[in-house]
């Protein structure tokens, strides 16, 4: 089972500025939460509870101020910084220490999951022993992503960033499973011509060993991701959309933990008074208050 996971939240946000000038871009609002929630919320319901959050230098203080050490959760929330965004890869190789001998998830603290068999499949992947997993979808604009393409028993047969000529539609999410040797892989891997290691190099090795698969997210799932400013609205608005018409949250981590059994009523009374007077705080109460909540 993987035990580890990582979220990266660095990068520079540019196709965001002015707004992620100061601010960096997982600590910005998603409807009615900062969009690192909805990552951990991913990493939470694959029953992941050791947790390495990697930020930009000097930002340390923002995430810790809003997870801190991740027991608001039940988890163990530990953080690093990232010198620079040199590449997605360079997780593996920051995290070195914390993912030890053991293998790892990562998802990026932009992307944005949701669907009813999400969680099922998501545990389908935590049991990965070697090789690697991704996470694959279908969009309409393929050329902005990773690019998978598969055969007819659905093995990834190719797998290209961002490709000029269309390949297929599967994009390859921003969120993955590797076994142990992810982090020597990760080391001897060359930057590419926008001088960045690539997670496309990465890949490519393991499906060279065919050791790479992947897992579909299906047509009822969402995958959504928050690029840009118009990405990050259309966020926020399936988020509005579905948690108004349902009077349920998404991603609302003291409840993930909590009916986990991580967490108990005594910790989600703490919560509300660290959130204060809010909705969310009002949510939370809502629910501990109602024994046939589900
Ligand atoms: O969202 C899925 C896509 O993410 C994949 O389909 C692509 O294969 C993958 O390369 C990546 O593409 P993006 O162009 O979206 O990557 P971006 O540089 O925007 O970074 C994604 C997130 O990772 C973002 O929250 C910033 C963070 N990041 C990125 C880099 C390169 C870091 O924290 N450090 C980094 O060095």
């Amino acid at each position: 089972m993987i035990k580890k996971g990582i979220i990266l939240a660095g990068g520079t946000g540019s196709r965001m500025s002015p707004i992620t000038k100061a601010v960096n871009k997982q600590l910005l609002p998603i409807y009615d939460k900062p969009l690192i929630y909805y990552p951990l919320s991913v990493l939470l319901l694959a029953n992941i509870k050791d947790v390495l959050i990697i930020v930009n230098q000097g930002q340390l203080y923002q995430f810790k101020k809003i997870l801190g050490d991740g027991s608001r959760f039940g988890i163990k929330i530990s953080y690093a910084e990232q010198q620079k965004p040199s590449g997605l890869p360079d997780a593996f190789i920051i995290g070195e220490e914390f993912i030890g001998k053991e293998n790892v998830a990562l998802i990026l603290g932009d992307n944005f999951f949701y669907g009813q068999n999400f969680t099922k499949s998501l545990r389908e992947c935590t049991k990965l022993k070697n090789g690697a997993k991704v996470f694959l979808h279908l969009v309409s604009n393929p050329s902005a992503y990773g690019v998978a393409k598969v055969n007819n028993n659905n093995k990834i047969v190719k797998i290209v960033e961002k490709p000029k000529t269309k390949i297929s539609n599967l994009a390859v999410t921003g969120l993955y499973f590797f076994d142990n040797s992810v982090v020597k892989l990760s080391k001897k891997l060359k930057p590419s011509d926008r001088n960045e290691i690539e997670i496309v190099d990465l890949l490519n090795i393991y499906k060279k060993k065919n050791k790479l698969k992947g897992e579909f997210l299906g047509r009822g799932g969402v995958w959504l991701d928050t690029g840009s400013i118009k990405d990050f609205y259309d966020t926020s608005a399936f988020v509005s959309t579905v948690e108004n018409r349902q009077g349920l949250k998404i991603a609302c981590l003291e409840e993930i933990a909590f009916k986990k059994k991580w967490i108990n009523r005594k910790n989600i009374k703490e919560a509300i008074v660290f959130y204060g007077k809010c909705e969310y705080s009002n949510y939370l109460a809502k629910f501990i208050s109602k024994s046939n909540f589900k």
